[in-house]
């Protein structure tokens, strides 16, 4: 995710840029710069950190008329001023701003090189710029532009000015969002419709394949062959403020809904006719003795899944621990043991510790982790992104949810090249993953009925959730995500474990959330139930919809649609989120930013 924003008009581009981007800094914000028209020449600031830096950097605001802006949240190449958008050519004809990824970049990177062109950062997006020179010379910036996209694979919005066409922005879109904001004498392009609210409300929200030729008076739109396109002014009524939560009333809830699009850019590229490619993990998997799984807070209950899911899967021993546990402890390294660490921030003190600890001790680290260029990524050996954009509520969702699927991802892989999976069986968990996001959009529309249940038990002072299995992990997550942000008591148990001595706590009225998905288990699953529900405990079901008439006996039912056993957690985690939020919110808690709790753990 990156925010974009161009204007072109009688009035001076860079204020009205840099007042967009503002908006737009929720989808980024390690990085961000402008380019603008001036004296017959491109010219280009961007800095490293926020755009606050970037403001500083502009000394005085130059004066003209047409620019693009960019704030980024990296997905190539670490955050540096190098790195920031926009980006240029050899010739500094052209500025180039782009949100996606431009999945070959590394051929096309390969190819423009060996043409003789010289590249300077890290990004996927410098083979955009590079692209639309090589086409430039016999043609116009459109025409250019167009023969680029011909050539790229991936997700993309992009924004083109060129030194030698001052009176146009080339826009095109694929899987990236991007509007066109229409006012009088000028014009706007941006990913998101925050960043002009204020200035217009007349908006052309772009489809995929679109390309839109904007000039100051003019705004035509074509498909990426040159075929016009007809479209129609969209309305926008929205509350400024609201506006940049995407019309949410916190990012939690945003965050929660935008799971399914998160899902499908931790898939990208990943999954190939059936296989799964991670591409070299630095460790040849067949070599493999033991792997340790090392988190905190809900990237450890990932890491519970990470476990059951590898040892089913790949048949490889796996220890999760919690990462200020972890380090503390003697461990019998050996040399062919993996670490695998996983942290949204990639900043968590004591995450780190143990990989630095695992790391002196000679053995290879996977970092799992959203954050290009963290601390986490940058010190282990190879990393995989999650690619979830950014994570603003201080309660993760988005981010766990695509750490899940980076759990399976992994699995899978270690199961293809150990060979303890058939192809066919590959195939089948792939092609479940590839419509995993659809899935999640599905459980997502249970939101009012889930609500609903948040409004009748919002008084409780105490709540139990219950699971075996992966359930027993979802449940441990879902128990965080309540006390976090609504501070009522919530404890997750493994259902078998309960007579064990929890079982006294149950009591007249306590509200009791049982996750039942697996099919092998939902006999002794019901029969924990039952013992609740013999002391007075109301039970909130969610379970598989296969599985309905076996949970007949619960008070309460949230049904999911029907999947694997092993891949619910992806699903059964989402009415937990909405349940917790809904819950905090009918409490008057602040959602996004709970008491005592920080985003980035960076101490220990
Ligand atoms: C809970 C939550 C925390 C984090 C934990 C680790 O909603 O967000 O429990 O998961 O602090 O943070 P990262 O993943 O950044 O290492």
């Amino acid at each position: 995710m990156c925010g974009i924003m161009g204007y072109i008009g009688k009035n001076e581009s860079l204020p009205v840029i840099i007042d967009g981007l503002s908006k737009l800094e929720y989808r980024g914000y390690d990085s961000a710069g402008v380019a603008f028209y001036k004296d017959g020449e491109i010219k280009i600031i961007k800095k490293k950190g926020r755009l606050a830096d970037l403001k500083q950097a502009i000394e005085q605001m130059p004066e003209s008329g047409i620019g693009i802006g960019h704030t980024r949240w990296a997905t190539h190449g670490v955050p540096s001023d190098t790195n920031a958008h926009p980006h240029t050519d050899c010739n500094e004809r052209i500025a180039v701003v782009h949100n996606g990824i431009i999945e070959n970049y590394a051929q096309l990177r390969k190819d423009l090189i060996l043409e003789g062109h010289d590249f300077v950062s890290e990004t996927d997006t410098e083979v955009i710029v590079h692209l639309i020179e090589k086409y430039y010379d016999n043609n116009s910036l459109e025409e250019a532009v167009r023969k680029a996209l011909k050539h790229m694979h991936g997700s993309f919005a992009i924004g083109v000015i060129s030194k030698d066409e001052p009176d146009k922005i080339i826009a095109a879109k694929k899987d990236s969002p991007l509007i066109v904001g229409i006012g009088k004498g000028e014009n706007y392009i941006a990913s998101d419709i925050p960043a002009i609210l204020g200035r217009t409300n007349q908006v052309y929200i772009m489809e995929d394949n679109e390309f839109a030729v904007v000039t100051a008076d003019k705004v035509e739109f074509t498909d990426f062959e040159g075929k016009p396109v007809e479209k129609e002014i969209f309305q926008v009524t929205w509350d400024p403020v609201a506006a940049e939560k995407g019309g949410y009333e916190h990012f939690m809830l945003k965050e929660i809904h935008e799971q399914p699009e998160a899902l499908r850019q931790t898939l990208r590229g990943k999954i190939r006719d059936g296989k799964v490619d991670l591409g070299d993990l630095g460790i040849k998997p067949s070599r493999i003795g033991k792997i340790y799984i090392v988190a905190c807070g809900t990237a450890y209950h990932a890491g519970v899944v990470g476990k059951l899911v590898i040892e089913k899967l790949a048949r490889i021993p796996v220890e999760t621990d919690i990462a200020s546990e972890f380090r503390y402890r003697d461990i019998l390294w050996q040399s062919d043991d993996l670490m695998i660490v996983i942290s949204q921030s990639g900043e968590t003190a004591d995450t780190l510790a143990a990989l630095r600890e695992a790391k002196r001790q000679g053995i290879k680290v996977l970092a799992v982790t959203n954050v290009v260029g963290s601390s986490v990524a940058r010190e282990a050996d190879k990393v995989i992104y999650t690619h979830a954009g950014p994570e603003i509520a201080v309660a993760s969702t988005k981010a766990y949810s695509t750490q899940l699927l980076i759990m399976y991802l992994l699995a899978l892989y270690l199961a293809q090249e150990r060979k303890t999976l058939t192809t066919e069986e590959i195939e089948i968990i792939t092609s479940e993953l590839m419509k995993i996001d659809e899935k999640v959009e599905e459980v997502l529309k249970q939101e009012e009925k889930i609500k609903k249940l948040a409004e009748k038990y919002q008084k409780v002072e105490s709540t139990f959730f219950l699971g075996r299995s992966f359930d027993y992990a979802v449940a441990m997550e879902g128990a965080l995500k309540l006390k976090e942000i609504s501070y009522i008591h919530a404890e997750a148990y493994a259902a078998g474990e309960l007579k064990h001595g929890p079982l006294a706590l149950i009591s007249e009225g306590v509200p009791v959330l049982a996750l039942i998905t697996q099919d092998n288990l939902v006999e002794k699953s019901m029969s924990n139930i039952k013992e609740v529900k013999a002391r007075g405990a109301v039970v909130v079901a969610i379970c598989k919809s296969n599985l309905q008439e076996a949970c007949q006996e619960c008070d309460e039912q949230i049904l999911l649609p029907e999947v694997q056993s092993l891949l619910t957690p992806i699903l059964s985690v989402v009415p937990l989120q909405i349940f917790a939020y809904y819950m905090a919110v009918f409490k008057g808690a602040d959602v996004d930013k709970p008491r005592n709790l920080a985003k980035s753990v960076t101490v220990e």
